[in-house]
C-alpha cells in the first residue's frame, strides 16, 4: 500500500452508536497508518458515518457527498466511503446514485473497515450491506474523549415500532458476552478513563440472544446482571446506559441502579407519545399508565432521579386531543430533558403507507408548542440544583470561556465552572451550583465533597 492516502476525515451524524462505530473507525485507520485530519478537504480519506432515522438526516448526508464527489474529479486518488445506516438503507443503489463512492458500508460491517479499505485499494467498489455477525473488534478505538466512554453492550433492536427504520438498518440484537464488555470496561479504567455510558438501541434486550437461564426460567444474562457484573471495574468512577425501552424496564433494574454507587441516578427512557392508541399505533406495547408508573418507582427508589426521554409529534392520525395526552404528560411528569421531533415517514417502515399522514404544518406547530413547554419544564427542574453541592465529573474546557472547565452531574446537567482544565481534567469535583439554566448549570468549586444532608435537604424543597 505504498501509494495508499495518507489523512483521513470523518463526519459523524446521528445518535451514541453511530459515535461509538466512528471511533472504533478512526481506531482502525490509525492502525493502517492514517493520520486524522481536522478538515475534510485536506484529507485523501474521506468517511460519512450516517443516519437516517428522519428524512432530514438522510438529505444532509446528500449534500455533503457532492461537494467530494465533484473533489474526486480533480483528485482521483481521493478515497470516499459513505458507512453507517444510510449505507444500509440504500446499499448499492447509493453506488449508482454516487458513481464516485468507492464504499459503502452498514453499521455492522464498521469492524471490517480495514479488509474493505483493502479490497478498494486493489480496485474495487464495494456495497458491504448483507446482515452479518459482529466480530470482537481487536483495534482500539480512537475516542474523542479522554474522560468519557462508550462501550456497545447490544448491537440491532429486534423491536418493529412501526415508524422506525431502525431495526430494518441496524439488524437483529447481538449482545457481546459480559466477559468482553468488562474486559473492555477494564482496559478503559487503565487508560484513566473514569465514566463509561453501556450502549444498546433497547439496552434492556441486552443478554436474550446469549445461552443461558436461569432456575425460574429468567435469561441468565440480563441488563441488571451485567450492572452487577462490571460495577466494581477498576477506576471507573460512573457508568450509565441508554437507550431504555419502557417495555422491558423492571424493578428489579431500577432496584440495581439504587443499590450500585457508580450507576448514575440519569435515566433516558423514551416514551414517544402520551396517548394509548397512538402508542398502539406505534406498536410500542405499553400505555401511558404503565410508562408513569416506572417513573414513579424510579422517583420512589431515587427521589432526585434526572429523567429523559424522546417523543413524537405528529405520528399519522394523531389528534389535537391526542397530541394534548403528550403535552399532560410532559407537564405531569417534569423531564429533566426531552428530544421531540415530528414525525417523519421513512421507507420500509408500516407507517408510512398509511393514508392518515399530517400536514408539515400541524406537525411543526405541535412541535413548536412542545419545545416550549419542555424548555419551562427543564428549567423548574434545574432549580433544584441552585445551592446544592454536587459532583461533577470535569471533562474539558468551556469553548465559549477558556476560563471555565465543563462536565456533568451525576443527572448529566451540564455544569461550568471556573479552573484550568490541565489541572482539572477528569476530577470529580464538589461544585457549589450558584447559576441556573434550562439545560445547563454554573458553580463554584468548593472544597468539601458532597454530603448526602445536603443533597437530601436542597432537594426535599423541590418536588
Ligand atoms: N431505541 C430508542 C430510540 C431510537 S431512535 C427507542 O426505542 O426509544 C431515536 C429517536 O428518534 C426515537 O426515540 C424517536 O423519538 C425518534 N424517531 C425514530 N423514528 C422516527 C421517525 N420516523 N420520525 C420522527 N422521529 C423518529
Ligand atoms: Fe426503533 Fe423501536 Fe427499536 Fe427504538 S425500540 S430502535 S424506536 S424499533
Ligand atoms: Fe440514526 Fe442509525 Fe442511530 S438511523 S439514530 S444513526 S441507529
Amino acid at each position: 500500500m505504498t501509494d495508499a492516502p495518507r489523512r483521513y476525515h470523518i463526519t459523524t451524524f446521528g445518535c451514541q452508536m453511530n459515535k461509538a462505530d466512528s471511533e472504533r473507525m478512526a481506531g482502525i485507520l490509525e492502525e493502517m497508518g492514517f493520520q486524522w485530519s481536522d478538515t475534510p478537504d485536506q484529507a485523501e480519506l474521506i468517511l460519512y458515518n450516517t443516519c437516517t432515522i428522519r428524512d432530514n438526516a438522510e438529505q444532509k448526508v446528500y449534500s455533503y457527498l457532492g461537494r467530494q464527489a465533484r473533489r474526486k474529479h480533480e483528485q482521483p486518488d481521493l478515497t470516499l466511503i459513505v458507512a453507517g445506516c444510510v449505507a444500509q438503507q440504500e446499499g448499492e443503489a447509493l453506488l449508482r446514485r454516487v458513481p464516485e463512492l468507492d464504499l459503502v458500508m452498514g453499521p455492522q460491517h464498521a469492524n471490517r473497515l480495514q479488509e474493505l479499505l483493502e479490497q478498494v485499494f486493489n480496485g474495487n467498489q464495494i456495497a458491504a450491506t448483507e446482515p452479518v455477525h459482529i466480530f470482537e473488534d481487536i483495534t482500539k478505538p480512537r475516542r474523542d474523549s479522554t474522560v468519557t466512554a462508550w462501550v456497545n453492550v447490544i448491537y440491532g433492536c429486534n423491536e418493529r415500532c412501526t415508524y422506525c427504520v431502525v431495526p430494518n438498518v441496524r439488524g437483529v440484537e447481538q449482545s457481546r458476552s459480559p466477559e468482553a464488555i468488562r474486559a473492555e470496561m477494564e482496559e478503559l479504567g487503565r487508560q484513566g478513563f473514569k465514566e463509561v455510558t453501556l450502549l444498546g438501541q433497547n439496552i434492556d434486550a441486552y443478554g436474550r440472544d446469549l445461552p443461558g437461564s436461569t432456575a425460574d426460567g429468567r435469561h441468565l444474562h440480563t441488563l441488571t446482571d451485567l450492572l452487577y457484573f462490571v460495577h466494581d471495574v477498576p477506576g471507573i468512577e460512573r457508568i450509565r446506559f441508554a437507550t431504555s425501552h419502557p417495555r422491558y424496564f423492571t424493578e428489579r433494574l431500577i432496584r440495581a441502579c439504587a443499590e450500585l454507587p457508580k450507576v448514575c441516578e440519569h435515566f433516558h427512557i423514551p416514551f414517544q407519545s402520551g396517548n394509548n392508541d397512538i402508542l398502539k399505533a406505534m406498536s410500542r406495547g405499553y400505555t401511558r399508565e404503565r410508562y408513569l408508573r416506572i417513573i414513579d418507582t424510579v422517583r420512589r427508589y431515587m427521589p432526585d432521579a434526572s429523567i429523559s426521554a424522546d417523543a413524537i409529534v405528529g405520528f399519522p392520525g394523531e389528534t389535537e386531543a391526542q397530541f394534548e395526552d403528550t403535552m399532560q404528560l410532559v407537564e405531569a411528569i417534569g423531564f429533566d430533558q426531552l428530544n421531540t421531533a415530528a414525525y417523519s415517514p421513512r421507507p420500509g417502515t408500516p407507517a408510512a403507507l398509511w393514508d392518515n399522514q399530517l400536514s408539515e404544518d400541524v406537525k411543526s406547530d405541535r412541535l413548536q408548542r412542545l419545545n416550549h413547554l419542555v424548555s419551562i419544564k427543564a428549567a423548574e427542574r434545574s432549580q433544584r440544583y441552585h445551592g446544592r453541592v454536587e459532583e461533577v465529573l470535569i471533562e474539558q474546557q468551556n469553548s465559549k470561556d477558556p476560563q471555565q472547565v465543563m462536565g456533568r452531574t451525576r443527572g448529566n446537567r451540564l455544569t461550568f465552572c471556573t479552573g484550568a482544565i490541565a489541572e482539572l481534567q477528569g476530577k470529580l469535583l464538589p461544585v457549589r451550583i450558584t447559576d441556573i439554566r434550562a439545560f445547563s448549570l454554573t458553580g463554584e468549586r468548593v472544597d468539601q465533597p458532597p454530603t448526602i444532608e445536603s443533597v437530601h435537604l436542597a432537594g426535599a424543597g423541590v418536588d
